[in-house]
């Protein structure tokens, strides 16, 4: 049997997406926010939400609880005063973003009050694509049997990659792809800065977000194949060059700094990933592809 009512803690724009998206496919959906006098507030009650006073009175509304708080402090501090008994029997799907040590002391928080399934999540979307097919999240936590139990309430959401029982698998992966994202939001802030100082007397100059739209997408576009290539040179552990070795890779990004340095832009979201090739080429390793830098990030 599948719950037919779900609880959402937390009513930001994340936390109200997710409301919305559970209202659409008609389960009965509790709320509660610390604020009430928030926009996500409003707009899930007016699509049917029903707003819970206190944070008991919305664990006790349902047996399937979905926490969207800024952060894992958060969380602790707004459960901090409730009663043991409100989490008996309850199973809780968290898709707070954290880290995956805070998903496993949660895990224990959680289980030590007497829930019955501890589920940890990273959401992998924006709040405006929930519900879309751009949608997914990482689940881990329990076994698949339990998984299977909240995957039918929770698909409104968009797909959900189940990750297995290690109550932390979620947030490692959460944290893997947040750091491309970061990588490629940083030399992309870098990219704008750069075509901001194209000569304004000239009257060529194209906006920055048309050279964005026109030529850095479609490059990234198709050198994002490539990432795929890195992984797979990593996973065999073959650190041969091909065309784009280190040696390549350093003498293109210095000369990025370089442009920086004479555009008066600051490069420091690309010098450490130039550090990094440096020292490469001060070892001999100028032939090796992109994997062999993975080598020099792992510490352990
Ligand atoms: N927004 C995104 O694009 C996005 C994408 C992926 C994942 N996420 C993750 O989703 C989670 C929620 O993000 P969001 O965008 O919804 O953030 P948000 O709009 O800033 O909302 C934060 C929520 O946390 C609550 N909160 C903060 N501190 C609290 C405390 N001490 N006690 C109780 N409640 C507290 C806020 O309540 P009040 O209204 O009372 O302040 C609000 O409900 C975050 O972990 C975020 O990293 C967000």
């Amino acid at each position: 049997m599948y719950e037919q009512q779900i609880t959402v803690l937390g009513l930001g724009a994340m936390g109200s997406a997710l409301a919305l998206s559970f209202l659409k496919v008609s389960l009965k959906t509790h709320v509660w926010n610390r604020t009430v006098d928030r926009p996500g507030v409003r707009k899930v009650v007016e699509h049917g939400g029903k707003f819970k006073e206190t944070i008991a009175s919305a664990l006790e509304a349902s047996s399937l609880i979905v926490i969207c708080l800024y952060d894992y402090y958060s969380i602790y501090a707004a459960l901090a005063n409730t009663f043991e008994q409100a989490f008996r029997s309850k199973t809780i799907v968290n898709l707070t973003n954290g880290t995956p040590s805070e998903a496993r002391a949660m895990s224990s928080w959680m289980h030590g009050r007497g829930v019955s399934h501890y589920f940890d999540g990273g959401i992998m979307n924006t709040p405006e694509q929930v519900g879309t097919p751009y949608a997914f999240a990482f689940i881990s936590g329990e076994d698949e049997k339990a998984f299977d139990k909240i995957s039918r309430p929770l698909n409104s959401i968009g797909r959900l990659d189940y990750l297995g029982l290690e109550p932390g698998a979620a947030g490692l992966y959460d944290s893997a792809l947040l750091a491309g994202m970061y990588g490629l939001f940083g030399g992309t802030l870098s990219a704008i800065a750069l075509l901001r100082s194209q000569p304004s007397n000239d009257s060529s100059k194209a906006p920055t977000s048309k050279v964005v739209a026109d030529k850095l997408i479609p490059m990234l576009q198709a050198l994002l194949p490539s990432l795929v290539e890195t992984a797979e040179y990593f996973d065999k552990q073959d650190w041969r060059g091909h065309t784009a070795n280190i040696g390549i890779q350093e003498g293109g990004l210095r000369n990025v700094l370089a442009t920086c340095q004479a555009e008066e832009v600051d490069s420091r979201l690309l010098r450490a990933h130039h550090e990094l090739l440096v020292r490469a080429l001060m070892e001999g390793r100028e032939m090796e592809g992109m994997a062999g830098l993975v080598r020099d990030l792992v510490k352990k």
